[in-house]
């Protein structure tokens, strides 16, 4: 078996979740690599909601019995173990969504309906990146045709990284928001953070950063990121689906107008007007997702057992074998960068003319799981001249066993199609 400097046991964190011992068709064992599209879930985080619904079930910040009350302790305490997880100064920071994408769509939906001095209109620019997800392009497009503001992006480099050779033409006096991702979930590029704030501060815009492909899989201090706002989702990082994050900066969440309106966000109500609610409350309109901020809880106590930096080193010396075994492949070219530095755990690929979805038809027939297509972030694939890739991606169960099972099932696709 292939041994790897920094590797974590993972012959017993894998014990840790159910669904990896699932043997497919033919008696093939599942070789789970689509951890960026969804990560698996530890008993732990399934026995957490399921205690959440058999004994405590209830509505919170409502009711006055028990269960109510344990209920609210239980969200509450999700937020302050979310809160320590990121390193946020204040647990009022921590908003809890459905997922990143409404995360984002909340920044952007503030910042069009704010006052001065957080206007975007159309004297004023909103910055993105050429790698973004489509849920970091969407809403700004969105934003962008509502309020006259100009759209503008960083665009890529041959090697899959951002191109901040014209900083100063494109973030300027006019800037009113930057927002990008800190890991691509495409190519699992690694964004220089410090670049790109350092030039937004410097000419008073805010920053927001999508840590989706980042919380998962290395320490976020969003004090030491510097950013306004960190945006992030469950359910790549051990948690169930439908519980995200935004975390803000305390005096700018006081600032904002809310984006939903509803039940627990105010604070009065008259039939001709309302206040609201401090933060984070005045950003949480109706029933929040209850049970999924205690698994997201539990995933966060699960996650941190094991340590942020030895899961990042984990990675890092698996996506360096992946990156070194995929390019001896013949055909298959990496989009992105071809180094295990300064990159996280996904990598996609082009193999020969192989179109991406019969490539990942016959590595299914093989037990193994990959992502096809353009991966929500469609302006990657027309930067580099292709239709879609094959994504590989990598989290702490993963195993150098499965990354030679990946080039084996390549060899067979080579094969099946000559
Ligand atoms: N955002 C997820 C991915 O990149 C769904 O696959």
């Amino acid at each position: 078996m292939t041994q790897l400097p920094g590797l974590l046991d993972t012959e017993a964190l894998r014990k840790d979740f159910p669904i990896l011992d699932r043997v497919l068709h033919d008696g093939k064992k599942l070789v789970y690599l689509d951890n960026a599209a969804t990560s698996q879930t530890p008993r732990q985080v399934i026995d957490a909601v399921s205690e959440y619904y058999e004994r405590h079930n209830a509505n919170v910040h409502r009711g006055v019995h028990v269960l109510a009350e344990e209920a609210t302790a239980l969200y509450e305490g999700a937020r302050d173990k979310v809160a320590a997880f990121i390193n946020a100064p204040s647990r009022d920071e921590v908003i809890f969504t459905k997922n990143a994408s409404e995360s984002l769509n909340l920044v952007a939906n503030m910042l069009g309906w704010a006052d001065e001095p957080y206007r975007v209109d159309q004297d004023t620019e909103i910055v993105i990146t050429e790698m973004e997800h489509h849920s970091n392009i969407v809403p700004w497009q969105l934003l962008s045709q509502r309020t006259g503001a100009k759209l503008k992006w960083f665009g890529l480099t041959d090697d899959g990284r951002l191109d901040l050779s014209k900083i100063d033409e494109i973030i300027t006096e006019k800037t009113k928001i930057v927002s990008f991702t800190l890991v691509s979930n495409i190519m699992g590029t690694v964004n220089p953070v410090e670049a790109i704030v350092r030039r937004a501060q410097d000419v008073g815009a805010l920053v927001l950063i999508d840590a989706s492909q980042a919380a998962p899989h290395m320490p976020l201090d969003v004090q030491a990121l510097q950013a306004d706002f960190v945006a992030f989702t469950g359910h790549k990082m051990c948690g169930p689906t439908g519980i995200g994050v935004l975390w803000g900066r305390q005096e700018l969440l006081e600032d904002l107008p809310p984006f939903l309106g509803g039940g627990e966000m105010i604070e009065t109500v008259s039939m001709s007007s309302s206040t609201y609610a401090p933060a984070p409350h005045k950003f949480e309109a109706g029933t929040p997702p209850i049970a999924q901020a205690v698994g997201l809880g539990a995933a966060v106590d699960y996650l941190t057992s094991i340590g942020m930096e030895n899961i990042a080193r984990h990675e890092h010396a698996i996506t360096e074998y992946a990156v070194r075994r995929l390019q001896e492949v013949p055909g298959l070219r990496i989009i992105g960068p071809v180094t295990a530095e300064d990159r996280g755990a996904a990598i996609s690929f082009v193999l020969g003319d192989i179109h991406p979805h019969d490539v990942g038809q016959v590595l299914d027939e093989q037990g193994i799981a990959v992502r096809v297509g353009h991966h929500c972030a469609r302006p990657v694939c027309l930067r580099y001249g292709i239709p879609a890739t094959t994504r590989a991606s990598f989290y702490l169960y993963s195993t150098p066993a499965e990354v030679d099972a990946l080039v084996e099932g390549l060899e067979h696709v080579r094969n099946f199609f000559g």
